[in-house]
């Protein structure tokens, strides 16, 4: 008996040694130790023994046990210290490698040309103010002395959502939700960049959506001299100090006189160029002074107040400003267009 149980745990122990795996290790575990296992059948026989043998054999029982035991703990430590050494190995880091290069989103070029065109006119006093894109027909057109057949709607193809409500088609909506706030008794002097939208046919120079600032200001002896000293300092300082504007004579319902605004070539300095079409001069805005029927529409007496208004398209400001030679660039968005305006 006692030769059964010292060959026993030899063969544990080997049993033990060559296991791979915590499995493995489990398999031996259960196979020599676990209740159907042969020293459970040695302990389990005691009672057929002498009883000189039994105390013999009971303690060469336990301490076979107890060898198996801690092979069992010892091999089991080791095979999962070896299986984090493994795992860590495999989850190295190595520091050493260049990191991959991050994308820095930046602000598209049109938010960059709006942003400009806000501080300049805030450097002179005006609010910034919003208007819905969903418009009604009395605000879009009524409202600036567009009534509902009058032939200059026709100047502005409408997206309309109903018989009352479109796309607005210009930001001048704005003047007279503006006025209409104010009260009548109130200066205003505010600009008013946003979306606009006509239905025309995109290409080169047109687009169904686009971008507009409208600035009015409006307060007792506005005049014809303040929107021509206004415009030539944001020319000024938008475009450089050696621009020079020309103001001429033009048409629009909301404004009587109207006018378009010029600005001197850059490229041939008024001689006439290629640019410019051989005139010198390049058109930037529209505007005039506030006809005093949209003033008394909103509710100011035209007796008393007056003010001028002007209308400007950011995405032609800046095809001229930098030379962009297509509106379509602002809105398909290829990065290597927009990265070239954008230093991070
Ligand atoms: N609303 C005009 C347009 O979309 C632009 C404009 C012209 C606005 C003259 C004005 C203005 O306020 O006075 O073409």
């Amino acid at each position: 008996m006692q030769e059964k149980l010292q060959a026993l745990q030899t063969e544990a122990l080997e049993h033990v040694e060559q296991a791979k795996t915590l499995a493995d290790l489990q398999n031996v575990r259960v196979s020599y130790l676990g209740k159907k296992g042969p020293i459970t059948e040695v302990l389990r026989g005691m009672g057929k023994l002498s009883p000189e043998e039994r105390p013999v054999i009971g303690e060469l029982a336990n301490k076979v046990r107890e060898a198996i035991t801690e092979a069992l703990d010892t091999k089991k430590q080791n095979l999962e210290e070896a299986a984090l050494n493994e795992q860590l190995k495999s989850e190295t880091i190595d520091v050493t490698l260049p990191g991959r290069p991050v994308q820095v989103g930046g602000s598209h070029l049109l938010t960059d040309i709006v942003t400009e065109i806000e501080d300049l006119f805030i450097g002179m006093g005006f609010e910034v103010r919003e208007g819905p894109e969903v418009e009604t027909d009395y605000y879009n057109f009524e409202a600036l002395n567009l009534p509902k057949d009058h032939p200059a709607r026709d100047m502005q193809d409408s997206f309309y959502i109903t018989e009352e409500l479109l796309l607005r088609t210009h930001t001048s909506p704005v003047q007279a939700r503006t006025m209409g706030e104010y009260k009548g008794n109130k200066p205003v002097k505010m600009i008013c960049p946003g979306k606009v939208y006509r239905r025309d046919t995109d290409d080169a120079t047109h687009s169904h959506q686009f971008t507009q600032v409208e600035g009015l200001y409006v307060d007792k002896d506005v005049r014809m001299s303040d929107l021509k000293g206004v415009l030539n300092q944001f020319a000024k300082q938008f475009f450089g100090e050696e621009r020079e504007i020309r103001l001429r004579p033009s048409f629009f319902p909301f404004t009587e006189p109207s006018v378009e605004m010029d600005i001197s070539c850059k490229v041939c300095h008024g001689e006439g160029c290629s640019v410019c079409k051989k005139t010198g001069w390049i058109e930037i805005l529209g505007g005039g002074m506030v006809h005093p029927d949209v003033l008394e529409m909103a509710g100011y007496d035209p007796e008393v107040y007056s003010g001028f208004a002007f209308g400007m398209g950011p995405e032609r400001i800046a095809m001229l400003k930098y030379g962009v030679d297509d509106i379509r660039h602002f809105y398909t968005n290829d990065v290597r267009f927009l990265k070239q305006y954008h230093q991070v």
